[in-house]
Formats: C-alpha cells, structure tokens, sequence
C-alpha cells in the first residue's frame, strides 16, 4: 500500500474506470513524482502499470531552469498564463503544474507512436500518467546506472538509445535529462524514461547544448563499460543534420 495517502487518492479515478486493479509496491519517491507498480484493470492491455504521480503543488521542486521554459509549447503564447508563470505566483505554479504533466504525456505518446522505445503510455489524469510497468510483480527492471554489462552489451544498449535519441530529434523533441537514471535496461531493451522536461529544438535555443550533454552522459557510461563513443562527434553530426533537414 502507498504510503503517501495523496498518492493513492490521485490513482482512485484510474481504479473506477478499470485501468487498474490494486497497487502493489511504492517503486520510487523522486524528486518530482512517485512511482507505483499497479496491478493492471480489464481496460489496460499489460497485467502490470505504472503510475507515475506527480507530488502536490507545494512539495515539489519544480524544474524551474530558464533552459527548459524557453520555447514551451503551453506558454509560447502571451498573457496571464504565461505571465504568472515566470514570475512564480501561485497561479503561475498551478498552470506549470499542469503543464509538465501534459507535456510529459504528450511527449510520450509522440514518442512511443514515432516508435522511439519508451513504456507504452496508457492514460493521463489530473495527477498521474499511466504507462506500461517494466518489471515483475516484485521489483522494477533496473536502470542502466544499476547494471554491470559485458562491453558488448553496454555498446548494444548504448546504440540503441542513441538511434533513439536521434528518432526523438527527428521528431522535434530533446530529452533534456537524459542519463543512465532515466533508462531501463529490460532484457535487451533499453527503454527512455522521465519526460516532463523535454525541449522542442525548433522553439528552444538551449536545445543544442541539451543534446550535447543527454548524449554526453551516455557516452561516459557506455566508456565505463568498456565502450567507447565519441560524444562531441556524435552530437555535432546530429545536430547539423537536424538543423539541414536531414533526419528522418
Ligand atoms: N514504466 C516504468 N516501469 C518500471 N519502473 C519505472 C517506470 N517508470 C519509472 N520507473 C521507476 O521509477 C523511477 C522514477 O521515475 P521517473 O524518473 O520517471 O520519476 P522522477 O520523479 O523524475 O524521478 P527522479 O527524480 O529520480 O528522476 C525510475 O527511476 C524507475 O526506477
Ligand atoms: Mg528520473
């Protein structure tokens, strides 16, 4: 059972309209959400869900860095919202909150339906997004950060977040936080997670060097495992054939 009785409440509508059964383990409280494996309802295609659900307003630490507001689809346009928004009122809060939740879901779906490995996502409410859970009814699958692979594996599962990486380019979309703690290693799949903070490069000029570090953090830990990626390179090449209308 959650300890956190707000948590639990915010999964109650998912319960009544049957995408959900019961909940069986608190995952991980972040700093931003918490994470829950659920018991999947007759309306979700997985027998195991994970709801992700985002802390009340006045206990998180909002991700308030300039680098990522810039550009934000839901505050591109003038007036009170986005306003309040960057002078930090309580309104401001409010509409921010819904905002990160919004896009993280929208991102995913993006994502997911562009075919870039991330937990197929299944619902959305007013506080928690619904996903497919990776993992078994007794623990998560790992994160990369967690594992110790061959050198074979870790170019296998490094390769592949980096065709991710530039499938989500290509999809106008920069993931921001991306790390060795923001991908599940599940059996042989590495699977991207943790969105609320993705930049559209088209709208934000910090997005290049946000893709420098994502792919920076990567490299550094494919390197540890004994393979080498040069990062500089790899989002140079990247980022010019982005800019040229290359991807895709
Ligand atoms: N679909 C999933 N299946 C299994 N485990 C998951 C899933 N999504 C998230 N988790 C687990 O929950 C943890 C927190 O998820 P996430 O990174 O999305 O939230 P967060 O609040 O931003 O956390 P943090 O502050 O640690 O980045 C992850 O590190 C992972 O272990
Ligand atoms: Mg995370």
């Amino acid at each position: 059972m959650p300890t956190d009785c707000d948590a639990r409440e915010a999964l109650r509508p998912f319960e009544d309209e049957g995408w959900i059964t019961e909940v069986l383990y608190e995952v991980k409280s972040g700093k931003e959400a918490t994470v829950f494996c659920c018991r999947g309802g007759v309306l979700s295609p997985y027998p195991l869900v994970a709801a992700k659900v985002y802390r009340p307003l006045e206990r998180r630490g909002f991700r308030n860095d300039a680098a990522y507001l810039e550009g934000r689809v839901h505050l591109a346009r003038p007036g009170r919202a986005s306003r309040a928004v960057r002078k930090h009122t309580a309104f401001g809060r409010e509409v921010q909150y819904g905002t990160w939740i919004a896009e993280e879901w929208e991102t995913m779906q993006i994502l997911s339906e562009g075919g870039v490995t991330v937990p197929t996502p299944l619902r959305c409410g007013e506080r928690a997004i619904l996903m497919r859970f990776l993992g078994d009814e007794t623990a998560p699958a790992p994160l990369l950060h967690e594992i110790t692979p061959s050198p074979t594996r870790a170019a296998t599962l490094v390769d592949q977040v980096l065709r991710d990486v530039e499938l989500m380019l290509d999809h106008d979309c920069v993931h921001g936080d991306l790390s060795p703690y923001n991908v599940i290693a599940c059996e042989e799949q590495a699977v991207i997670i943790d969105f609320p903070q993705a930049v559209d490069p088209r709208l934000n000029r910090n997005a290049c060097g946000l893709l420098a570090r994502d792919i920076e953090r990567m490299c550094q830990w494919a390197s540890r495992h004994g393979a080498e990626r040069r990062a500089a390179e790899i989002s140079a090449r990247l980022w010019s054939r982005f800019v040229r209308g290359e991807l895709g």
